[in-house]
């Protein structure tokens, strides 16, 4: 979602703020926009709409110069992708850039147009600017004017704020969205996070929920919700270049998708010790009676997955619900209940709140892939996924060390109550760490994948079937194919076809049937037969077995590499993203940043 930088540095702020936001760009965003001050202590502003590049190409015509600077990629929620939308906004004197949502923006702009100020804009962005400038029209100094306005925000927000005549001034906030800063020699940064500021400095200093953040290039005083002088850590951040740089793939998610063997093995290798799984101990899984699990999107699906594993390896009943539902349906927590927030930013904005709903009532575990994010900091215990950065906004490798931390839970939760012994555990851990062979093997069928993606690319709609564990699967095939080739696909469970979604099967609908040869096998074939009687296109993924047996009369048969039943989830994860990564090469979408689409989704 939108992404912010912030500069008072030594040299010609423009062109570090470009680069900045260029490694924002991930996070989604429709406009662009920096502003600087200037040697006559002067704000200007370019702001653009579309890529970046139009924002730079701007800047060529019309150079903004400074060493004190706000940039922004908007993801637009209030008013279109527009250049007066775009931020930064600026009010007389002060400009500021925002994420989040101010919610009560409509009373605030009421009442300073009542009082005479005329708004250019239909942004909650530009209460902002107006509300700090009626306070300093009061004779307030600029760091008590923002501290007055930010007072009378309410909603979620990030923001930065610049002004007229003071170029060694910033001042930062942080309510709901997260906020870094970063310092440097004689020098200092803002911004959305540590990957926008990584070339610049690796001294980083995470805000807190509530913290406003005044900042010079010689010193930073950060305040917390109660107006405290607070003492926020400094950490040392290792954000590896490699980490934010393609290593020679066409794409980032080319490339997350290829590095899944090693990320898995890394995450293995933090957990699985000997011929045991080291989880925190405060973990008592023998006490718990059940485990609820709240997520978004392709999180939403890891956890569906983990549901199987809980229930059939543990005994452990789990609920699995929508954050943006579960956080507004007052669901009852019991006692012995553990909650367990699944989340690649560990920012969701609907993902933490129904954390912060269930914080006293039950313990929290989070798995996250940001281990200095909120919802990470905000739990009982943190389980890092170890995937790296993921920036390709269609989440790759992230779900499948989500599913790889999950599976080990369900392992550990399974030993510790009574329902697997010694030896099986140790027997699941050997398979498991073959994963990651088997993995390479998959990615090895990228060629044959690559050619029915293109087939497929040619559909307007494209339906998944799955059975079992494969189900949650099937529906996260559809989620990746619809967000980054913008074809309409639809996930079912194989067994729902005939109550209502059969009705759409002609030769134009290729369904792609995710089953590998496992104890459901023969009813998933059998949902398949009904669609090819009704003349269905059958796109079949299964491994040499299934092959063997089922691949007459399919349109295509994708084969995959024998896996033991447990962990197919994470192996046929790869075709799915393969077919969907293809399909979208084929219709010439932005694979990167799909239209419409944010990485890490910071408002509601
Ligand atoms: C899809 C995708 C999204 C995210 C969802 C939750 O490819 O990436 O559906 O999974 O927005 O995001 P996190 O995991 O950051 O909470």
């Amino acid at each position: 979602m939108c992404g912010i930088v912030g500069v008072l540095g030594k040299h010609e702020v423009a062109p570090i703020m470009v680069e900045a936001l260029r490694r924002l760009e991930y996070r989604g965003y429709d406009s662009a926009g920096i502003a600087t001050i200037d040697e006559r202590l002067q704000l200007h502003r370019r702001r653009a709409v579309g890529k970046l590049v139009n924002l730079s190409d701007l800047l060529v015509h019309e150079p903004l110069s400074g060493r004190a600077g706000i940039g922004h990629t908007r993801w637009a929620t209030h008013g279109a992708p527009s250049v007066s939308n775009a931020h930064p906004h600026q009010c007389g004197p002060v400009a500021v850039v925002h994420n989040g949502i101010i919610e009560n923006f409509r009373s605030l702009r009421e009442d300073l147009a009542a009082q005479g100020t005329v708004f250019e804009t239909e942004t909650d962005t530009e209460t902002i600017v107006a509300l700090t400038r009626s306070f300093l029209d009061q004779g307030l100094a600029p760091r008590d004017a923002a501290e007055q306005a930010i007072a009378r925000l309410e909603g979620a927000f990030a923001l930065c704020l610049l002004f007229e005549n003071e170029p060694d001034l910033m001042i930062a906030a942080r309510k709901g969205s997260p906020l870094a800063i970063g310092h440097g020699e004689g020098e200092v940064f803002v911004g959305s996070d540590a990957i926008a500021l990584a070339p610049l400095t690796d001294q980083i200093t995470y805000l807190e929920e509530g913290d406003r953040a005044v900042l010079t290039r010689d010193s930073v005083e950060i305040y917390d919700a109660d107006g405290r002088r607070a003492n926020r850590q400094v950490r040392t951040i290792q954000i590896d270049a490699a980490h934010i740089d393609k290593a020679g793939h066409k794409h980032f998610m080319a490339k997350e998708i290829a590095e899944q063997p090693t990320v898995i093995g890394e995450a293995l290798s933090h957990y699985v010790h000997d011929a045991g799984i080291d989880l925190p101990q405060t973990l008592d899984f023998a006490a718990l009676d059940r485990i609820v699990m709240v997520a978004c999107g392709t999180a939403f699906y890891a956890c569906l997955t983990a549901k199987y594993w809980f229930e059939q390896l543990a005994g452990l009943p789990v609920e699995v619900d929508i954050a943006s539902e579960f956080r507004y349906r007052e669901p009852p927590i019991g006692p012995n209940t553990l909650a367990v927030f699944v989340s690649q930013s560990g920012e969701t904005a609907d993902t933490l709140a129904a954390l912060r709903y269930c914080a006293e009532k039950a313990q929290i575990a989070a798995v996250t892939n940001v281990e200095t994010s909120s919802i990470a900091r905000e739990s009982d215990v943190n389980l890092p996924i170890h995937a790296g950065a993921e920036i390709g906004v269609a989440s790759t490798k992230a779900f499948t060390c989500q599913l790889t931390v999950l599976v080990l839970m369900a392992l550990k939760a399974a030993h510790a109550r009574g329902r697997i012994d010694d030896a099986t555990l140790a027997a699941r851990l050997a398979e498991l760490r073959n994963l990651p062979g088997r993995l390479n093997l998959a990615l090895g069928q990228a060629p044959q994948i690559a050619a029915a993606a293109r087939a497929v690319a040619e559909a307007e709609d494209v339906l998944f079937l799955g059975r079992g564990q494969m189900y949650p699967l099937a529906m996260e095939g559809a989620l990746k194919l619809k967000e980054i080739s913008y074809i309409h696909a639809e996930g079912y469970a194989s067994g729902e076809l005939k109550h209502g979604p059969i009705a759409l099967i002609d030769q134009t609908v290729p369904v792609i049937v995710m089953a590998p040869h496992d104890h459901l096998f023969d009813k998933t074939v059998s949902n398949m037969q009904e669609v090819m009687a009704r003349g269905g296109q059958v796109l079949l993924i299964t491994d040499s077995e299934g092959a063997k047996t089922a691949s007459d009369g399919t349109w295509r048969t994708l084969v995959m590499p024998d896996c033991p039943a447990l962990f197919e989830p994470i192996l046929y994860a790869l075709p799915a993203q393969l077919l969907a990564y293809h399909a979208a090469i084929a219709k010439g979408t932005d694979v990167d940043q799909p239209r419409n689409l944010a990485k890490s989704v910071t408002v509601e």
